[in-house]
């Protein structure tokens, strides 16, 4: 009987985690058993992150704990904020992210043996450390001097202070905190299952981070934000959504941040960003209708597909309503993916310590489909085209 093979490893179960659960058929995602719809309105990012990573929600001594291990650790070394800063101006944010954070291993304490520690507290420190870098390069590519962190603002405030210089309206602030809520975990997403084969081989949590880092980077996974972005961009205003979107289909073209592997209905975060998306567009005002061009076109999506193929209906995904709540942070669509990555850190930390808390290496099988038993040829009796004989 032939060997089945799961390409995509569609519907394979490949481990078990304590960390999220996602119910594709009804639209759910838990974190450690709460319900997101109770933890985007309710929990701080920070909340999520002593949840995520110590098992459960923090009592207020232990948030204010792990608030100060956060703030004390937001600084680059010296040699990577130079090394950024020598950085050519065109580099892509995601390139530079990847780089220094794996630049950070370099940095950190080893043991007797060379090795760095995977440990909550290296975590805590990466999760501090991303949003520094990514403030850092916005300002850098722009010719301007980065901007110390503030360890009296939350995550997501200081961030935002990082980037601008200024402290952030609260409604921003807010906005940002529960967008880094909605993103901190997913289960076995192709980033998160990259982190975790990384770990399985004993490889330290810089490695693996940087391992998810580049798995997010594809316009499949996490680079879906900033391709929803240029959708936006480049349709600009409600009244362009459908034809914009006909013209897509008919090149069989996808509709970046739509669809997903797992949601058979709506992602259940899309509707917090949409909520989001919705006030900070009402508090920024201006001319631009990110918001509700995004809301068109996912109107238009649905209604195209449907005509185009009866029953195959496709929402909208985590990063669809992404794009107009980061355009209305004033934060640049190239950065979006960045954003990402410092919400999801929580999660491949998570995972990356749960594989080492029990780990098993991940190698998987593939069936072979090139020549067998080829006769080998000695280099001066191969022709000069490259074949044999
Ligand atoms: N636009 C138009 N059609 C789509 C889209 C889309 N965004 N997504 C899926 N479809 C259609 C496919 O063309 C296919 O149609 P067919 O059966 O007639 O060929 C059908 O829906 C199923 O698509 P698959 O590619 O088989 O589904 P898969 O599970 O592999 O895809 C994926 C999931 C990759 C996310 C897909 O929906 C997609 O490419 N979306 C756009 C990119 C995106 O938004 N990625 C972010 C995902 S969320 C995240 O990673 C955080």
């Amino acid at each position: 009987m032939p060997t089945v093979v799961d390409r995509g490893l569609e519907g394979v179960v490949v481990g078990s985690t304590e960390l999220s659960n996602v119910e594709g058929a009804i639209g759910r995602l838990t974190y450690r058993g709460y319900d997101i719809d109770d933890l985007a309105p309710n929990a701080t990012f920070e909340e999520i992150v002593h949840l995520l990573l110590y098992g459960e929600l923090p009592n207020r001594h232990q948030l204010d704990a792990l608030k100060r291990e956060l703030a004390s650790c937001r600084s680059l070394p010296e040699p990577l904020v130079t090394a950024m800063q020598n950085v050519p101006k065109t580099a892509w944010p995601m390139e530079v992210l990847r780089t220094v954070v794996s630049g950070l291993g370099l940095f950190s304490p080893v043991n007797a043996h060379g090795e760095h520690l995977s440990d909550v507290h290296t975590a805590i420190e990466l999760i501090a450390k991303m949003p520094t870098i990514v403030a850092g390069w916005d300002r850098i590519r722009r010719g301007l001097d980065p901007i110390d962190a503030r360890a009296d603002l939350s995550q997501a405030g200081n961030f935002l202070y990082m980037r601008s210089g200024k402290m952030p309206h609260a409604i921003e602030e807010d906005a940002l905190d529960t967008y880094l809520v909605l993103l901190a975990d997913h289960s076995f997403n192709a980033s998160t299952f990259a982190a975790r084969v990384a770990a399985s081989t004993r490889a330290d949590i810089y490695a693996s981070v940087t391992a998810a880092l580049a798995t997010l980077q594809g316009d499949l996974h996490g680079g879906a934000a900033t391709a929803a972005f240029r959708t936006l961009a480049e349709v600009r205003s409600p009244e362009n959504a459908e034809p914009y979107v006909r013209d897509i289909l008919d090149r069989g073209q996808r509709i970046m941040g739509m669809g997903h592997r797992e949601y058979k209905v709506r992602d259940p975060r899309a509707k917090h960003l949409e909520a989001i998306a919705t006030e900070l567009a009402g508090h920024v005002g201006g001319n631009e209708r990110w918001y509700e061009t995004a809301h068109a076109v996912e109107e238009a999506s649905r209604k195209v597909l449907q005509e185009k193929k009866p029953g195959n209906t496709i929402y909208a995904n985590v990063d669809f309503y992404t794009a107009p709540v980061l355009a209305d942070l004033g934060i640049p669509g190239d950065e979006f993916t960045c954003l990402f990555a410092c919400g999801r850190i929580v999660g491949w930390a998570g995972h990356i310590l749960e594989q080492l808390a029990d780990n098993r290496l991940i190698r998987p099988q593939a069936t072979y489909d090139g020549p067998t038993t080829v006769p080998f040829v000695p280099i001066d009796k191969r022709s000069s085209n490259g074949t044999t004989g």
